[in-house]
């Protein structure tokens, strides 16, 4: 973790971005660009085709600020224009969850079995928060993988950070797992092969049901 000093190029003069070369000069380590893009906030700036003709003159780092309200479009031209780092902003998946709610969805979040549960925390403690977190407990991509019991720790924790919030458990789950979900703080239960492959689905799911809940009460 070094210091680097990066000059927003919003302050030099857009027709003259020479400016940038004097910053480097005068000692900067990175260059700072705001990319905006008149939507997520009220400014319109520069985008690729800038960031593009300026990789034409420095090898310098260009620290990229994307204040746009969808940074996904932006990841690959501002790759092959030359960026060197791509700045979104966490609220934009708020934004997104505001969208969702318009349109009488619930927002919820998922992570997969390597993220940390604290990335979700800045969308649960936000002002327009998640309704639920999905913690996946098998790499997604298809039914009938094994249980990951590690995922519980996940559980645990955002169970005890909010004792309300929908935790919804997803893949490997069945009659060998359920009681260690729903002792984690589980609510949720996404079942796929054990329930359709079971002799007696309901039965199945009324088992599953009578774990959590009496695990819950306690
Ligand atoms: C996994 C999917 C699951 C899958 C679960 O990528 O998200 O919903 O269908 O299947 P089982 O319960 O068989 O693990
Ligand atoms: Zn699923």
């Amino acid at each position: 973790m070094g210091v680097k000093i990066a000059p927003s190029m919003l302050s030099s003069d857009f027709s003259n971005l020479s400016e940038a070369k004097f910053m480097l000069d005068c000692g900067a380590d990175w260059l700072h660009m705001d990319i905006m893009d008149g939507h997520f906030v009220p400014n319109l700036t520069i985008g690729a085709p800038v960031i593009e003709s300026l990789r034409k003159h420095t090898k310098a780092y260009l620290d990229c600020h994307l204040m746009v309200t969808n940074p996904i479009d932006y990841v690959e031209p501002m790759g092959k224009a030359g960026a060197s780092g791509f700045t979104f902003h966490v609220e934009v998946s708020k934004e997104l969850i505001v969208r969702i709610k318009s349109k009488g969805m619930r927002p919820g979040v998922v992570l997969k079995p390597g993220t940390p549960i604290e990335e979700v925390y800045p969308l649960i403690d936000s002002e327009n928060p998640v309704e639920m977190v999905l913690v996946m407990t098998v790499e997604p991509v298809f039914g009938g993988q094994k249980f990951i019991p590690e995922m519980m720790d996940k559980v645990r924790a955002l169970r005890k950070k909010c004792r309300s919030l929908d935790i919804e458990v997803d893949g490997g789950l069945g009659p060998s797992t359920i009681d260690m979900a729903a002792s984690a703080g589980a609510n949720c239960i996404v079942a796929g092969s054990s329930v359709f492959g079971a002799p007696e689905p309901a039965a199945l799911i009324s088992l599953m049901r009578k774990s959590v809940s009496e695990n819950h009460q306690n």
